[in-house]
């Protein structure tokens, strides 16, 4: 998945280009490139391996200046992450395209293709397209025309935006299951993948629906759906946050986003609580005649959103006496499922972006018998926002780190109290201290973090290991979960997860001097039957660093470093017990020196399957 932006104005467009994949960069960052049509009509680009600043550095030395262009940032699917496969690409140096997502039949279209004579220099699935634009061209079509004919030929979920040498007032899009969105000015237009990436030029947009072809050029915007029909669309203002990517001080955006948890579970909270504090409501966003109806729960995400959903399931189950299940997104779009009557269908994610959580909500709401459809999502612009029947947003502002820290925890908020919401309606659900522990996690929240030295000392004991193990059970098992892919992102050391239980059935046998244990100790019921599995861990030689709730009172030995938690309502645990292990992750990758923000091989939206 890669991130696209283009524009066409009466200014040199390049460093609102360069902008705008800044902000784009979350979508993949291994190369970029920029493209112009210079004032003579020829077209120019300059093309670097690595991240955006690199483009930028290289534009300083061989400056290009031009009213209309496209850029790209690329994370690869096709082809290495090289300079001769980064974007755009170019057709016989007079039609340039930018693209995201997959081609899948790219192999036969180059056949076809290399018929006519075009040669691809690149493993990219994209340089067929601007040799496909360029056939089209030669044989009389105008670039709206070649693109349409294109599309026919294309098969997957991808964008694309094109521009022409001979038609130097014109840019041409098209998407097709892949974010597009197109930036009003006046008298200068844009388009790109996302809103935040245009943040800077306009707050007014349009969202053009799949399969629209459009036509962009300085004075207007004109959106033509899959028969050629000219269509309307609505302008949406949008305010953006003042700075959305500051690091506010902080050395990374990791780091900000862990310290802004207290903030943002407040802001997760505002309106939703009764003044005084003894109800929460979602009406507004929910009615109360569908939860009184749900019978069941299906819940579908990726990744950490995933994390969360296997959380819910345990709280739905637990307090709201609701069948629950879980599962993610990739694997639910390809099987049959079965859909009991009154299934509500859940799905999370940060971005509201991610392919395969798309086409599994597209799936849910198409070919099954679901009660409803409801997107727990951060961003509320998002696709998947726009196509659930209801949303829940979780507020934890803008997201730039890679490794999700903040949008977990206000995910599980949501959760609880979509939860509570359900609970209260179903049996005697003590809703009243519910919400005092509500309002008491932020300040709880604020306490763990001021642990961070203690955390910062422990985790140097990681610094050269190999592989750590995380043991939690019940909703300490998806938090254990969340703790060993945080630290799998970012310092790149393996790690594996397991409820404890499982233990002996197999992963036991790692166990020696040189694999750490993390455990997620909770209070509550199971506790002693956790801790006797880390005494297992241990009469076999291995260190356990164990996060426990304070009330357990816990003590160290020569193999055993306890970090204590602030006590709150079994139900909330899981929030504040995430937090120290994202410290860890954190501060392990500060210490081997990693690319905490941006790690290899990762993007922060999985646009493509
Ligand atoms: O935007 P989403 O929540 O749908 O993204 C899902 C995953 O790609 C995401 O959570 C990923 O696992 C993060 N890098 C985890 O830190």
């Amino acid at each position: 998945m890669c991130g696209i932006v283009a524009a066409i104005t009466n200014r040199n467009v390049s460093s609102i280009l360069i902008e705008g994949l800044k902000r784009l960069e979350y979508r993949g960052y291994d190369s970029a490139g920029i493209a112009l049509l210079d004032d003579n009509n020829k077209l120019i680009r300059v093309r670097t391996k690595g991240k955006v600043e690199v483009l930028e550095q290289e534009l300083k030395k061989q400056p290009l200046s031009g009213k209309i262009g496209i850029a790209h940032t690329r994370w690869a699917t096709h082809g290495k992450p090289t300079t001769i496969n980064a974007h755009p690409h170019f057709s016989s140096d007079r039609v340039a395209i930018v693209h995201n997502g997959i081609i899948e039949n790219y192999k036969d279209l180059q056949q076809e293709l290399k018929e006519h004579g075009y040669i691809c220099t690149s493993q990219t699935d994209t340089e067929i397209v601007a040799h496909m634009l360029d056939f089209f061209l030669k044989q009389g079509s105008d670039l709206k025309q070649a693109v349409q004919k294109s599309v026919k030929k294309i098969k997957g979920a991808y964008a694309i935006v094109a521009m022409e040498q001979n038609n130097p007032h014109q840019l041409i899009a098209f998407k097709k299951a892949s974010p597009l969105v197109i930036g009003v000015g006046i008298d200068e237009n844009f388009i790109a993948s996302d809103a935040p990436a245009l943040s800077i030029v306009t707050n007014r947009f349009i969202y053009p629906a799949d399969e629209n072809i459009i036509v962009l050029d300085d004075k207007s915007v004109q959106i033509y759906d899959k028969n050629d029909k000219l269509i309307k669309s609505k302008i949406v203002d949008y305010t953006f946050d003042s700075d959305p990517i500051g690091k506010g001080g902080f050395s990374h955006y990791m780091e900000k986003e862990i310290f802004e948890q207290p903030a943002t579970s407040e802001q997760t909270l505002e309106g939703r609580i009764s003044h005084d504090k003894t109800t929460i409501d979602i009406s507004n966003k929910i009615p109360d005649e569908i939860l009184k109806q749900v019978e069941c729960c299906h819940i579908v995400a990726c990744g950490t959103s995933y994390h969360a959903g296997m959380v819910a399931k345990y709280w739905l189950e637990q307090y709201a006496k609701i069948p629950t299940s879980i599962e993610v997104a990739s694997e639910y779009r390809y099987r049959s499922n079965i859909v009991p009557k009154n299934t509500l269908y859940i799905t999370i994610s940060q971005s509201g972006e991610t392919a395969d959580s798309i086409a599994a909500l597209k799936k849910a709401q198409n070919e099954s018998n679901y009660l409803s459809t409801l997107v727990v999502c951060n961003v509320e612009q998002s696709t998947m926002v726009r196509e659930a029947k209801y949303n829940l947003i979780t507020r934890a502002g803008v997201e730039v780190g890679v490794a999700s820290t903040k949008a977990f925890t206000t995910q599980l908020l949501t959760l609880s109290i979509l939860t509570a919401s359900l609970a209260k309606l179903n049996n005697d659900f003590n809703e009243k201290e519910f919400v005092e522990s509500l309002v008491q996690l932020p300040l709880k929240i604020q306490q763990v973090l001021e642990q961070k030295e203690q955390i910062n000392k422990l985790s140097t004991n990681f610094k050269h290991t190999n592989s750590m193990l995380f043991l939690g059970r019940l909703t300490g098992y998806p938090i254990a979960l969340e703790g060993a892919l945080k630290l799998k992102e970012i310092s790149y050391i393996h790690a594996e997860s397991y409820p404890a239980g499982e233990l002996k059935h197999g992963p036991l046998a790692l166990i020696d001097e040189s694999l750490p244990t993390i455990a997620v100790v909770m209070f509550e019921k199971n506790t002693d039957k956790l801790l006797s599995n880390l005494e297992e861990v241990k009469s076999r030689g291995g260190d356990v660093y164990i996060f426990a709730d304070e009330r357990l009172k816990l003590t160290e030995d020569t193999q055993t470093k306890i970090i204590n938690i602030p006590a709150i309502d079994n139900m909330l645990a899981p929030i504040l017990h995430i937090i120290p292990l994202q410290l860890l992750a954190y501060y392990v990758a500060v210490h081997r020196g990693t690319d905490i923000d941006q790690p290899r091989n990762l993007a922060k939206s999985v646009t493509v399957e």
